[in-house]
């Protein structure tokens, strides 16, 4: 069905996500690289709303992940999960986040979007906006495949942006969505999909 000697499906289908890194760094001119993917997807209204910043400091990441982290384990302590349980998580979840050479923490800001004062109108743009930096973070991980290096989209800003705005000292409309680890794989993946008439409807 598919050429699998064809570059395009190799990488389409091979990218997995990567959770465990080698230790050495990635090329500031790779990473450009990366971004460069990133910024070619397309976009609502071409406004281009995504916004990204490049962790690759120990502090910096350090700070980013203890800072969610904080947020993350009073929201579990007040749904009133078992402390050790809570410790746990926070430490394999900061882990995540400091052991992989780079971070690609990937925003949204608002300013170029259209501006509403319809509720429901602003609420669309927002989820363009949303919806344009991710498929700039596909982009970019299917570069980062191509490039021979492993990536993982990890959620945790969406569920502390403040936190993770003011870690990263970022400007009041730099929105954070998502943090794209990147770094060369030390692990091998596998994955399923559904198949495809399990998803798809023809009319
Ligand atoms: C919106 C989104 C959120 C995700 N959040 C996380 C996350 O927080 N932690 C994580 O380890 N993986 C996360 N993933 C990665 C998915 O688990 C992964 O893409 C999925 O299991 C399919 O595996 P594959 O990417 O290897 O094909 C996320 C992926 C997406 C698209």
């Amino acid at each position: 069905m598919h050429d699998l000697q064809d570059s395009f499906w190799q990488t389409i289908l091979g990218r997995r996500s990567i959770r465990r890194y080698r230790p050495e760094p990635v090329p500031r001119e790779v990473i450009e690289r990366l971004l460069t993917a990133a910024i070619w997807a397309p976009s609502a209204h071409n406004r281009q709303p995504w916004r990204f910043v490049v962790v690759t400091q120990p502090d910096g990441k350090r700070a980013l992940a203890e800072a969610m982290a904080r947020r993350w384990r009073a929201d579990m302590m007040k749904a009133g999960l078992d402390e050790e349980e809570i410790e746990n998580r926070v430490q394999r979840s900061q882990q995540r986040l400091t052991d992989p050479p780079v971070l690609v923490v990937g925003c949204i800001t608002m300013q170029d979007m259209d501006d509403h004062s319809d509720e429901k109108l602003a609420e669309r743009e927002y989820i363009m906006a949303t919806q344009s930096l991710a498929l700039a973070l596909g982009n970019l991980m299917l570069a980062a495949y191509h490039e021979g290096l492993g990536s993982c989209w990890i959620c945790a800003p969406l569920f502390a942006p403040e936190e993770a705005r003011m870690a990263l000292n970022l400007a009041d409309d730099w929105q954070p969505q998502a943090v794209i680890t990147l770094g060369w794989p030390d692990e091998e993946r596998k994955s399923e999909r559904k198949p495809l008439e399990e998803v798809i409807l023809w009319e």
